[in-house]
């Protein structure tokens, strides 16, 4: 087997699909291995995860940077100092500029909580439920310039029950997060997939 690709996760917060994916790459014959966890939140419980993972992680707080594009240089260094060869975003809330954007061009990737193009940005499942829909989804995509803009690489849909809650239809699309990242990573770090030219 040609090496594994050295994978970094973006996150902010608690890290469950950052979770998902380091237990897909425990698996002998995955083309990824997790080389390290940044998060832009010191406080961040998916870095204990990482953690206890023996998985090297890194923070920067926003506060400590004059601009947001210093801040996505220093972010650069960090994952050029693991050697990164993908950076996959999970649940990093966080508008990144279009130097950092560009630098990982084909190789950042984001999961994203709609079925894309469909409500982009916050609170997807709360104005899913209010337009009526009757099938929400998840969307593993490149990271471009444009929030959530990217090309595609997976999707997976989730049927909308009658008096189904915002938190009731996050926790079902959850679900099928946890099982679209891992897959969509497999396909990018074994070449599968492709930013198309
Ligand atoms: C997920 O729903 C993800 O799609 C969105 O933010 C949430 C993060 O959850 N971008 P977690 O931190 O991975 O548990």
């Amino acid at each position: 087997m040609t090496a594994k690709k050295r994978v970094a996760i973006l996150i902010s917060g608690r890290g469950s699909n950052m979770t998902a994916l380091i237990n897909a790459a425990k698996s002998p014959d995955y083309p990824a291995e997790i080389i390290g966890v940044f998060s832009n939140r010191v406080a961040a419980p998916g870095l204990d995860v990482a953690r206890a993972e023996g998985i090297p992680t890194a923070t920067l707080a926003q506060s400590s940077f004059a601009s947001r594009l210093a801040f996505d240089e220093a972010l650069t260094g960090i994952l050029e100092g693991w050697d990164t060869d993908i950076v996959c975003m999970a649940g990093f809330m966080r508008i990144l500029t279009p130097e950092f954007t560009n630098r990982w061009l084909g190789r950042a990737i984001n999961i994203h909580p709609s079925l894309l193009p469909a409500y982009k940005g916050l609170d997807t499942h709360a104005r899913a439920l209010a337009d009526g829909v009757t099938e929400a989804g998840c969307t593993v995509h490149f990271v471009t310039p444009g929030l959530d803009e990217g090309p595609a690489i997976l999707q997976a849909r989730v049927p909308v029950h009658p008096g189904d809650t915002p938190d009731d239809l996050a926790a079902r699309v959850l679900v099928e997060e946890h099982r679209l990242y891992p897959e969509a990573l497999r396909l990018l770090a074994s070449g599968q997939v492709a930013y198309p030219q």
